[in-house]
């Protein structure tokens, strides 16, 4: 028996970075592009993943902190062991996703997501979304040693929300009677979601006063946005998305290839655009409005890697 499970991707709109000091952000599914989980018989405890590169009996050798597919197999233990199940088991687990490795796109959490449910679902176990999100969690800080919970909260409940950490966290889905249509391109530049998060606090703690301003406007944006969204005027976005953008410029989260894009997406008629995620490479997204064709042909001809269209609500 095969079992074969999918979990979506996530774009963060507004205030990514912000968000793990506590500020709210609003994250939006990415439904169109998913990661496959499949668990089915083998000889052994074995997981593989096309996009990490490798298929590994976890059993004989396990992996170690630094393998990229270390998160995965610590996902597969952990999971087991909160079933009560032994490591033992002749299962190979393989993941396979649309959304790119290291590109902002939430691809690490909606990996772990997608392997405790086709586990779940392999050995009939019924799951609260919170019990989801705390084994994904567990994943999340291997992958990204101070995660906000925004990815994992997006891709669960599969819905645009509204998101800020605390005791317990406040996820609020949002509602829109218009669609937000997105492109999404990729520079092909790779960059560990984890590595940015800590260069951004070894920065911080060199200049708070900087980067708590930084973060206060961002969070303005995201409270308008909020707004915005509720009701409806979504083609008011499209500027505070450049904020958004300009303000993460200035806390060293962009790059070159990622400023371009932003920029040419602009210039082919985006109403707004961003980079999406941990920055510094990745991928950004444009509102498009008008003439998302053009844009994503832009895009592609600046040098993006990928791009495609996906609409929101
Ligand atoms: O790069 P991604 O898709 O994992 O998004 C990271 C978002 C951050 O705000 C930078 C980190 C976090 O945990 O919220």
């Amino acid at each position: 028996m095969k079992t074969i499970i999918s979990a979506c991707g996530k774009a963060i709109l507004f205030g990514e970075h912000s968000v793990v000091y506590g500020h709210p952000a609003i994250a939006v599914p990415i439904s169109s592009a998913r990661t496959c989980a499949y668990v089915q018989e083998a000889g052994t405890l074995t997981i593989s993943s096309v996009n990490i590169g490798g298929k590994y009996e976890v059993l004989k050798e396990p992996l170690k902190k630094g393998n990229p597919a270390y998160a995965l197999q610590e996902t597969v233990f952990n999971t087991l062991e909160y079933f009560g199940l032994p490591k033992e088991q002749n299962l190979e687990i393989s993941v396979n996703s649309a959304l790119p490795f290291a590109g902002g796109l939430g691809s690490s959490a909606s990996m772990a997501i997608a392997v405790i449910r086709a586990l779940a679902a392999h050995f009939n176990r019924k799951i609260s979304d919170l019990e989801l999100y705390n084994l994904a969690y567990k994943s999340e800080i291997i992958n990204h040693s101070m995660p906000s919970g925004i990815d994992i909260a997006t891709i669960i409940y599969e819905k645009p929300i509204y998101f800020k950490t605390n005791e317990p966290n406040i996820i609020k889905p949002l509602t829109c009677n218009k669609k937000i249509p997105l492109i999404v391109a990729d520079t092909g530049m790779r960059s560990i979601t984890a590595d940015v998060v800590k260069s951004v606090k070894k920065e911080r703690e060199k200049d708070p006063a900087k980067y708590d301003n930084i973060f206060s406007k961002i969070t303005e944006i995201v409270e308008h946005a909020q707004q915005m969204i509720e009701k409806d005027r979504i083609h008011e976005l499209g500027p505070l998305m450049n904020q958004n953008h300009e303000l993460l410029q200035q806390a060293d989260i962009s790059s070159p290839e990622l400023d371009k894009l932003v920029a040419v997406a602009k210039g082919a008629g985006a109403l707004g655009a961003k980079l999406v995620g941990g920055g510094r490479g990745g991928c950004m997204i444009a509102l498009a409005e008008s003439n998302p064709l053009e844009i994503k042909k832009a895009l592609i001809n600046a040098g993006a890697i990928n791009a495609f269209f996906t609409e929101i609500f």
